[in-house]
């Protein structure tokens, strides 16, 4: 088992190594060297690299998790190449047949209907939105656009980590990317950017947020779905309470009963965290479905 109380530590273990011999350390400018710690040792073939905070301690290979070393049972933190493979976050029993409108859709999700919004704006219109999987709802709406209001000029972009997009002529001005919403970005701003249920297989939800929000127009609309009970600090405690009091005092409105995250206009959302990494054995969260915690080092704890 690795307790990595200092950077000596960790070094002296990774020289423990025959082929891989640590080649760099670096500690986090924003945390003390008791609190966290990244060490990479590489032998050209392969890289290793261990972060410890605390008693929560992850190792990869070249990006990937490895097996606990000497049977460690603490926490293992996931990196986004490590996690982008991981079951939770790449499955089949997720819900990605969301339609625009109707019982299993947008619309009830998120309390409006991404159509409707965007027909009754002035001007030609464009809606992101991450985490789309199939796509099934942008399509749906870009062909309402297109038979209803073909001079609207509307545009509409999906992201997914997974191509999983519906097969079949595509409505003009639609646009179905295969990326991480982690990072992804856009060369346009947005008057919707939505994320249904996607943020909870997201390791640096935050960061995400932060960035989702800067891409809207001056009056364009953010809104989530997301849980802050996800959020974790260094040491395994809830982060929700900070989280949700930053996001307020930042102007963003957080709906507890239907756990909805929304603002309105570009809007920045500065945390003062270090993403430390995502855990994706935490269980179900509120939706039933098995999710991703993510953990944050707060500059202020
Ligand atoms: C529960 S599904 C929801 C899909 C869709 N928004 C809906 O409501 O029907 C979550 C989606 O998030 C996608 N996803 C997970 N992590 C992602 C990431 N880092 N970037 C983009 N998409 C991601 C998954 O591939 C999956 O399609």
């Amino acid at each position: 088992m690795l307790i990595a109380p200092c950077h000596g530590m960790l070094t002296d273990h990774l020289a423990k190594f025959t082929e891989i011999k640590p080649s760099s350390g670096t500690r986090s400018p924003a945390t003390s060297p008791q609190r966290k710690m990244r060490i990479s040792g590489s032998t050209g073939a392969a890289t290793l690299t261990v972060v410890a905070i605390w008693n929560v301690t992850c190792w990869h290979v070249d990006g990937e998790r490895i097996g606990e070393p000497g049977g460690m049972s603490s926490l293992q933190l996931l990196e986004d190449t490590a996690l982008a493979a991981s079951p939770v976050v790449a499955n089949n029993t997720m819900n990605r047949e969301r339609g625009l409108a109707g019982p299993n859709s947008y619309a009830k999700e998120l309390g409006f209907d991404p159509y409707e919004f965007l027909a009754a704006r002035e001007g030609a219109q464009a809606w992101l939105d991450l985490c789309c999987s199939s796509g099934k709802a942008l399509i749906h709406a870009a062909g309402r656009f297109a038979a209803e209001r073909p001079e609207s000029a509307v545009t509409i972009v999906g992201i997914d980590l997974v191509d999983h997009f519906l097969s079949g002529p595509r409505p003009p001005g639609l646009e179905l990317i295969a990326a991480s919403a982690a990072g992804w970005s856009p060369r346009r701003s947005f008057d919707l950017i939505t994320c249904v249920h996607g943020l909870h297989y997201v390791g640096d939800k935050l960061r995400v947020l932060d960035r989702a929000a800067s891409w809207l127009a001056p009056d364009g609309l953010f809104v989530a779905d997301f849980d802050p009970g996800s959020i974790r600090d260094g040491r395994g405690r809830s982060g929700a309470r900070k989280v949700v009091a930053a996001l307020r005092q930042a102007g963003w409105e957080y709906d507890t009963r239907r756990k909805r995250v929304s603002c309105t206009g570009p809007r920045a959302l500065d945390l003062e965290t270090a993403y430390l990494g995502a855990d994706d054995a935490v269980g179900p969260n509120y939706t039933g479905q098995p999710a991703v915690a993510s953990y944050y080092e707060w500059s202020h704890s």
